[in-house]
């Protein structure tokens, strides 16, 4: 694996590896690696041949009051994982790098960012699509790989490929759990014994949902009311949202309809740490 710090050097031989005919997998991250990321790797491994990294805490999708500054960061722990699970090139620009002078262009997806995240997080959105374009003119790889925990973003990423005709794959690959049903996320390391025992009820809530669905359940309503008190039982629970959208347009859903899908996605705080989970469903 090579560890490569600049645009120039990385399109040098990322230019090389296409002249050989080779296909280009992308795993765009922030770092601090988990199974999550690894499992994105394993789906890129299958799917291409030669496989690009990239860490970068990206400054753009940061609100003024959030976590850019304590994002955990480990670069040499994930090196070593990076390298173990088989990149190739591990991109790892600098902010300098990525955004020498002030941006005078943003990418903005409209509509499907104006819920869930997109509410909560105002210009989070833009930050997400704006660099993910940028890294996708850097890499220009044929398919590029993305966890469902960040539901919206997919749904984002995916309408803006289409919508700007860019010429790349999205795959997107599904959530990586613990044992005990935590959903992987960086900063799941924020939370302390107590709030991450409590935050179990995230995944709990969504299995109950999936149960109502596969017991005929239809009504959106009466199924978010059932995940809201499941939610609540934890007394350190701070629920941002907890909403069933329509999926990939995150329209708001009354009743569920055959042919449809649908997301459930959740945004709770414990404590300081802000966690997001989801359960997509086809009818
Ligand atoms: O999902 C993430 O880690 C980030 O939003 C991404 C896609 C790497 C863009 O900074």
């Amino acid at each position: 694996m090579l560890t490569i710090p600049t645009i120039k050097e990385l399109r040098h031989h990322l230019q090389k590896e296409k002249e050989a005919g080779k296909t280009i997998g992308f795993v765009p991250t922030m770092g601090y690696l988990h199974d999550g990321h690894i499992s994105l790797v394993n789906k890129a491994k299958e799917e291409t041949d030669v496989i690009v990294m990239s860490i970068f805490v990206n400054p753009l999708q940061f609100g003024p009051t959030e976590d850019l500054d304590k994002y955990p960061r480990d670069i040499e722990r994930d090196k070593e994982l990076a390298r173990s699970a088989g990149v190739t090139y591990l991109f790892t620009p600098s902010v300098q790098e990525m955004y020498p002078k002030p941006m005078r262009t943003k990418v903005v997806v409209e509509q499907i960012t104006e819920v869930l995240c997109g509410l909560s997080r105002p210009g989070h959105f833009d930050g997400v699509s704006t660099v993910v374009t940028k890294l996708f003119n850097i890499v220009q790889p044929d398919k590029a790989f993305f966890g469902q925990k960040d539901a919206q973003q997919v749904a984002v990423i995916e309408q803006m490929v289409e919508d700007m005709l860019m010429p790349v794959t999205i795959v997107s690959c599904p959530i990586y759990r613990e044992a005990d049903g935590l959903a992987m996320s960086s900063r799941n390391v924020y939370l302390s014994d107590e709030e991450r025992s409590q935050a179990l009820v995230l995944s709990q809530s969504l299995f109950v949902a999936k149960q109502m669905i596969d017991a005929g359940e239809r009504d959106a309503s009466c199924m978010i009311k059932k995940v809201r008190s499941i939610i609540e039982e934890a007394p350190l629970a701070v629920i941002d949202y907890a909403e069933m959208k329509k999926y990939p347009e995150m329209a708001d859903v009354d009743q569920l309809v055959s042919n449809e899908k649908y997301v459930i996605a959740l945004a709770v705080k414990f404590g300081q740490t802000r966690l997001i989970d989801n359960s997509w469903f086809q009818l």
